[in-house]
């Protein structure tokens, strides 16, 4: 199946507004494309280009549907202007990665934590109709078990991880005590075309395919052996639009593992991109990162069952659209 023919709602968006907060970021800007394809009435994008990039949004620029703010989530003023007459929010916006999180734990939590509340608090003065945010994998922390189960979380190894975590508690408070309806989707590992490849903070996927690209020394951390859940990024973009857009009883007030659902090894990651780029040049082994976990697997059934989310991108099949597009 080719990206964006399928069809994550059966209610009709056309009379519609949505905001998507880090909308020219990696995530953000897919869920835009997806919107803006099915003729929402409005698509708002909030973004600082911290860390996204115009150009994964530029396309939508001259159609009278999209609006580009550009604007900080630390600033409340900012945030009440994004979610005035907005229904749905979809919050993407956060400073991502884990090491970067440990070398600036303050940023971190000043995005992520105060941000996410002035986002909270802007939605439910607006009267949003429901607000839809990013978690994380990382929440799962030294919980040992896998798959990992909603309910089951241990203890965060990264202060990126509190922060995703703090969003979780502040989420469920907003529901009970403002009686607004929100929902958490706990991505992991999610990749696919525009995934920024550049900075010290970059993901996995995107810097083995870049730096194959340029004949760079790759890195592999620690053994290789430690494995991810890797989600093709239309994979997100379904629990998005499933989560704004769900009638079902009892799924508001939740978080969700978004995930495909079947892992992978790093070093089975890599040799994946080496064979579809056809070269044969070998990763370096070097030290494991601090705050990384070992093994990541998600169980999604509470997603399918509530969210009636069902991926349908494979590893294989997204990397197949990954590699077709930073080859390009
Ligand atoms: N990519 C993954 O594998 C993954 C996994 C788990 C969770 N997440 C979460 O998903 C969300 C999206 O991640 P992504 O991979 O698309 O990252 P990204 O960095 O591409 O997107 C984040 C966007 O937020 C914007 N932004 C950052 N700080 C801002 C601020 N203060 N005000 C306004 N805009 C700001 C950035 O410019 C960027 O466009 C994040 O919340 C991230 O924590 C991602």
């Amino acid at each position: 199946m080719e990206m964006y023919q399928a069809k994550y709602h059966e209610v009709d968006i056309e009379n519609t507004s949505f905001l998507v907060t880090g909308g020219a970021g990696f995530i953000g800007s897919h869920i835009v494309e997806y919107l803006m394809l099915n003729n929402a009435k409005k698509v708002r994008v909030l973004d600082n280009l911290m860390t996204g990039n115009y150009a994964n949004i530029q396309k939508w620029e001259s159609s009278p549907n999209f609006e580009y703010m550009e604007g900080d989530i630390r600033d409340t003023s900012t945030c009440m202007k994004a979610c005035t007459d907005i229904d749905f929010v979809s919050h993407q916006v956060a400073l991502g990665s884990v090491p970067r999180s440990i070398k600036d734990p303050v940023r971190t939590n000043a995005i992520n934590v105060d941000g996410f509340l002035n986002m909270l608090v802007a939605a439910k003065d607006c009267k949003v109709k429901r607000f839809v945010y990013a978690s994380s994998s990382s929440v799962y922390g030294d919980e040992p078990n896998l798959p990992k189960f909603e309910d089951r979380t241990g203890n965060p190894l990264s202060p990126y991880a509190v922060s995703k975590a703090t969003n979780e508690l502040y989420a469920k408070v907003f529901q009970s005590t403002y009686g607004m309806e929100i929902i958490g989707l706990r991505y992991f590992n999610i990749f696919g075309p525009r995934q920024d490849p550049n900075g010290p903070y970059a993901a996995v996927i995107p810097i083995f395919i870049d730096y194959l690209k340029r004949k760079q020394a790759v890195y592999i951390d620690g053994d290789g052996e430690q494995t991810r859940d890797f989600t093709f990024v239309e994979n997100a973009v379904q629990a998005n639009v499933r989560a704004m857009l769900t009638q079902e009883e009892g799924a508001t007030g939740q978080t969700y593992n978004i995930a495909f659902g079947k892992n992978y090894s790093v070093n089975h990651l890599f040799s994946v991109i080496k064979n579809g780029m056809q070269t044969d040049q070998n990763a370096i082994h070097r030290e494991s990162r601090q705050g990384d976990v070992r093994n990541s697997l998600a169980d999604t059934s509470k997603a399918e069952k509530l969210l009636k989310y069902k991926p349908l991108f494979s590893f294989e099949d997204g990397m197949k659209f990954t590699l077709e597009a930073y080859l390009k």
